[in-house]
């Protein structure tokens, strides 16, 4: 199956699921989206009132401080992968209990899996659990490790950074260090650049060696 079927059908069934209770309170499902080529993802926690009215990750509040800090990352939206650790929203947007974010975790490797990212950025700590369990977010973000081929990226969640200045003056430093994190997750080994659906191209015109002349 392609990237881009395998994302529908995760889509699709993430619409209907009821492998953990908090489906019963969701209005919408939250999927998660981008580009099945994408070569970043970034994944939040799970959808607050806005996503759960829409079906869309970051729409919200968060959603906002988000798109400003991808702009001065270089980085457009519609380029990236965003999702969630949990599909659906939890009640009153309490936090995500273990074992919702373990049922839902399926989803998610999935989607990793099928989109094959050279970096993830997580947002929050639970977040960064699924990658790092044992670290901590305030001595790791903004820092890069290795997992599986690619950089794991873990950030403060843009929500906790909007209600304390000082956060946000880090995740604002951390999301600047993005391009440069991007092109050393290129050189990093295992990873597998063939991920672009272009049209194949004709070979470059190789230059010529020049002769060298000492006069
Ligand atoms: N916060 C999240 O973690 N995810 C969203 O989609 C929106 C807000
Ligand atoms: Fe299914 Fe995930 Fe929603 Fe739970 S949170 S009902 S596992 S899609």
């Amino acid at each position: 199956m392609s990237a881009e079927d395998t994302l529908k059908q995760v889509a699709e069934e993430v619409s209907v699921c009821t492998k953990c209770p908090l489906h019963h309170s969701r209005k919408k499902s939250v999927p998660g989206e981008g580009p099945a080529n994408a070569q970043i993802m970034f994944i939040g926690e799970g959808p607050g009132f806005y996503e759960n009215e829409q079906g869309r990750p970051f729409v919200g509040a968060s959603g906002k401080f988000l798109d400003e800090l991808l702009g001065a990352a270089g980085l457009k939206r519609e380029k990236v992968f965003i999702g969630n650790v949990v599909k659906c929203r939890p009640p009153g947007n309490r936090d995500p209990m273990p074992e919702e974010i373990a049922t839902c975790g399926d989803y998610l490797e999935r989607q990793i899996a099928a989109i094959n990212p050279k970096v993830i950025v997580t947002l929050g700590r639970y977040s960064m659990g699924r990658f790092l369990p044992n670290a901590k977010i305030s001595a790791v973000h903004g820092q890069s490790f290795q997992a599986n081929g690619r950089l794991i990226v873990p950030m403060y969640h843009p929500a906790a950074a909007l209600h304390q200045p000082s956060l946000k003056a880090d995740v604002e430093r951390d999301f600047a260090s993005l391009p440069a994190l991007m092109g050393k997750a290129k050189d990093a080994p295992g990873y597998e650049e063939e991920k672009k659906e272009e049209e194949p191209q004709p070979p470059e015109e190789k230059p010529q060696p020049k002769q060298l002349s000492l006069f």
